[in-house]
């Protein structure tokens, strides 16, 4: 099979396309043919070696793939199934989704009956799980709770506002930039509110009355401190993005960055956060036209370094997929 493999870490370029075997499953493991992956820029940290110890090179990326089961000895999936795979380890401490084949456990596999096409089937995985397990267990969110997502137009945000307009919530949230209001609220979104980087107190009180129940930062350690402020008595604050591209929060004083009686937590991820019937309910309304998919640009594999380039550029205004 043809696989991009990094051999060591760097930039785009590092993404060597070469033969490799095909891989063979043991006892518990599924052989997918790969027809479709998003790309995540978690990937493009552990390209560039920002990963440490975790993952060890030379290495096929990828955390997120679609496709068709090869074989998939003492489980329960059949060859031809439709299924979707995520994280777990998946192209960190084992080979993963940039390839025209994969091998995973079966525990990060969920089966999926769908006619969607592809590309927009390969975008879902790892968008759903990050958005549904921010708002389930990060934040708590239930019916009639208020939701600001700082971060609005990313692909984790507008999907956030699309799973919490569904849930029954009210929703904030942000841009930097006024021409895409209409797509935060083609998502869902109740309130648009113009990031101008100062404090964004004010707008959320002016959206809701009072401070959020519930806030995900996907901006991350840069903006966190006033995030905590937009949060009500009792609101709840959940950090699952560092686009703001800064690692550690500097300064972090407890008593004065942690409001009263405002919780703070992060969500990092993980497949056992979502069950194959919530992924299944979330693909049938994507077919059906419930909720929307901001599907940016489809790559095939041999354009997987220009695919790394325009991803790190910030050029993308969706999701990207590569179909293999
Ligand atoms: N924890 C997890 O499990 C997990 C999983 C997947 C992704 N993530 C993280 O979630 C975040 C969102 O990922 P994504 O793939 O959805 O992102 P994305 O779609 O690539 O987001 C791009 C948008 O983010 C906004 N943005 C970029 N830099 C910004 C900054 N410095 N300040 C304010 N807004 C900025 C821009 O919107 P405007 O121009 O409209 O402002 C831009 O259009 C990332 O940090 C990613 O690493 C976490």
């Amino acid at each position: 099979m043809k696989a991009a493999v990094v051999f060591s870490p760097g930039g785009p370029e590092a993404l060597e396309l070469v033969e490799c075997p095909d891989p063979e499953p043991e006892e518990g493991e599924v052989v997918i043919r790969i027809r479709a992956f998003g790309l995540n820029r978690a990937e493009l940290f552990t390209r560039q070696g920002d990963s440490g110890d975790a993952v060890a090179f030379p290495r096929i990326i990828g955390i997120e793939c679609v496709g068709e089961v090869v074989a998939a000895p003492g489980t329960a999936f059949a060859e031809g199934q439709r299924v979707a795979a995520m994280m777990g380890g998946m192209g960190r401490s084992y080979d993963g989704s940039y390839a025209e084949m994969t091998r995973v456990p079966a525990r990060s596999v969920f089966a999926v009956e769908t006619n969607l096409d592809w590309a927009t089937f390969g975008a879902l995985p790892e968008m759903f799980q990050t958005s549904q397990g921010s708002l389930s267990m990060g934040l708590e969110g239930k019916s009639g709770d208020t939701l600001f997502i700082r971060g609005g137009t990313s692909s984790i945000g507008l999907t956030v506002a699309s799973l919490a307009r569904r849930a029954g919530m009210t929703v904030a949230a942000t841009t930097r930039n006024a021409s895409k209001q209409a797509a935060l609220e083609r998502a869902g979104v109740d309130h648009v509110i113009l990031d101008d980087g100062g404090s964004l107190v004010g707008p959320v009180h002016e959206a809701f009355g009072r401070g959020a129940d519930a806030v995900l930062d996907l901006i991350g350690t840069t903006t966190l401190r006033d995030s905590l402020r937009c949060a009500g008595p009792g609101g709840r604050v959940c950090m699952t993005g560092i686009l703001g591209g800064r690692w550690v929060w500097d300064g972090f004083e407890p008593f004065l960055d942690l409001p009263n009686g405002v919780f703070l937590t992060s969500y990092s991820g993980g497949s056992e956060d979502v069950t194959a019937v919530q992924l299944q309910d979330f693909v049938d309304d994507v077919a059906a036209g419930k909720i929307a998919v901001g599907l940016d640009r489809i790559f095939s594999l041999d354009e997987i370094v220009e695919a790394h380039r325009y991803m790190e550029a910030n050029r993308a205004k969706g999701k990207l997929v590569v179909v293999p």
